[in-house]
């Protein structure tokens, strides 16, 4: 995560690292972490500071990038006189692939993502999630990914199904604890039996469903630090 000049370009975006010491990149992941839909469907993390959003970056973010290849990126708008420059560009949403080291963790990472409110609802997220899924598929062999989430988050689920990934149902997630419960969604050509992941292979019973829900890895990820 440490090459400034990494990036991945899409039609309209620039995918490149969140760089801990840029303040621009740290306030806005602050702010990312602070809209209302942010915070409607991920709770509020203590991501409210310039100086813990780059405790964060250094930490947590950089240690998934050097274990697993990949991690959280961020995506900018183009900047339509200089369309290859970085710097030019527009910070407006992230997008990751995380994929846990404890026991139990599943055998695929999963695809998460965010963006300002004032870019929703444009097909920036789905552009962006297309770019990276491509760029790892073709440069580190990553074909299979999964999208857990919220069962409330409908936005979360029109994502994922506009990605044309396959929605399999709810899922106890022990990994994130013993009452959590998420949608799946497994991309095209993926194993429908998602046990061969290491997630159960059916639905949990109606009481279980009942409780409580997977939050975005994003905030699950920050209120661990
Ligand atoms: C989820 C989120 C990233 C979607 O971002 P976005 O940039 O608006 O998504 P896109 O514009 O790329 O939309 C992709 C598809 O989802 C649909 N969609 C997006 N938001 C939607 C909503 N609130 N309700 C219904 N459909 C929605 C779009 O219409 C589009 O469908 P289409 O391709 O069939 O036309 C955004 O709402 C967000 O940041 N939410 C807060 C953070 C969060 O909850 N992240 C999810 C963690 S897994």
């Amino acid at each position: 995560m440490s090459d400034p000049t990494f990036k991945i370009e899409t039609p309209r975006l620039l995918i490149s690292y969140l760089q801990p010491d840029l303040d621009s990149h740290c306030d806005f992941l602050v702010a990312l972490y602070n809209t209302p839909e942010f915070i409607a469907n991920n709770g509020k993390t203590p991501v409210t500071t310039r100086d813990f959003a780059r405790r964060q970056l250094e930490g947590r973010f950089r240690a998934e990038h050097a274990r697993n290849g990949y991690g959280t990126y961020l995506f900018s708008l183009r900047d339509s006189s200089n369309p290859s420059d970085l710097a030019s560009a527009t910070p407006i949403g992230t997008v990751s692939l995380m994929r846990g080291d404890e026991p139990g963790s599943y055998a695929a990472p999963d695809l998460g993502f965010a963006i300002l409110s004032e870019y929703m609802k444009k097909g920036y997220t789905k552009e962006a999630a297309q770019g990276l899924m491509e760029y790892v598929e073709r440069e580190q062999g990553v074909k299979e990914i999964l999208g857990l989430h919220d069962p409330a988050n409908k936005a979360s689920g029109a994502v994922f199904r506009s990605l044309g990934f396959l929605d399999v149902g709810l899922r106890q997630l022990l990994v994130f604890g013993p009452d959590v419960v998420g949608q799946v969604w497994i991309k095209k050509g993926m194993n429908e039996d998602v046990s061969v992941y290491g997630l159960p292979k059916e639905a949990p019973p109606a009481a279980v469903a009942a409780g409580e829900v997977v939050k975005d890895m994003e905030s699950v990820g920050a209120v661990a630090v």
